[in-house]
């Protein structure tokens, strides 16, 4: 009769687990070589690790939900970190945070929205970074339209 681990096995885990000698003091550098090779930390990989490492599956879990590099479903094909500290609060940052929020809820899968705390352009404010690419004076119209005339949110916004 197979153990329940057996239908859970990561095998990209478990690789990842055996080049480290299972040791768990090496757990985030396993994490790191996961996500590199899957593109995120999937449950079963959450579960592989732990029996590998002898650590309960909530002890792995909350070294990766500390991290935001451990992502736990595949990246959205774009990342938009808004700056949500206080100069680019000032210069309206929150009401703007708040309007592609809203608007990009429905393209999730696409694009994640991340808030940050300072990108060293206060003076440009509120800043935010689309993948690599800096954004001063952010005004979230015009994200939107650039996004959907691109092709990038192809379904639509809200
Ligand atoms: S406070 Fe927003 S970039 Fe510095």
């Amino acid at each position: 009769m197979p153990m329940l681990i057996d239908t859970i096995d990561d095998a990209t885990a478990r690789a990842a687990c055996a080049r480290l000698a299972n040791r768990p003091d090496a757990l985030i550098e396993i994490l790191h070589a996961v996500r590199r090779a899957s593109g995120f930390v999937s449950d079963a990989a959450i579960a592989t690790i732990a029996d590998a490492l002898n650590l309960s599956r909530a002890e792995v879990l909350g070294v990766v939900s500390f991290y935001h590099d451990f992502n736990r479903r595949p990246a959205p094909r774009h990342v938009l970190k808004i700056c949500r500290a206080e100069a680019c609060q000032a210069s309206g940052g929150e009401a703007v945070a708040t309007r592609l929020e809203s608007a990009f809820a429905s393209a999730a899968d696409t694009i994640e929205i991340r808030s940050v705390y300072c990108l060293g352009n206060c003076a440009l404010g509120p800043a935010a970074l689309l993948d690599d690419r800096p954004i001063g004076r952010l005004d979230p119209d015009a994200l939107i339209d650039e996004l959907t005339v691109s092709g990038v949110l192809s379904g639509g916004v809200e």
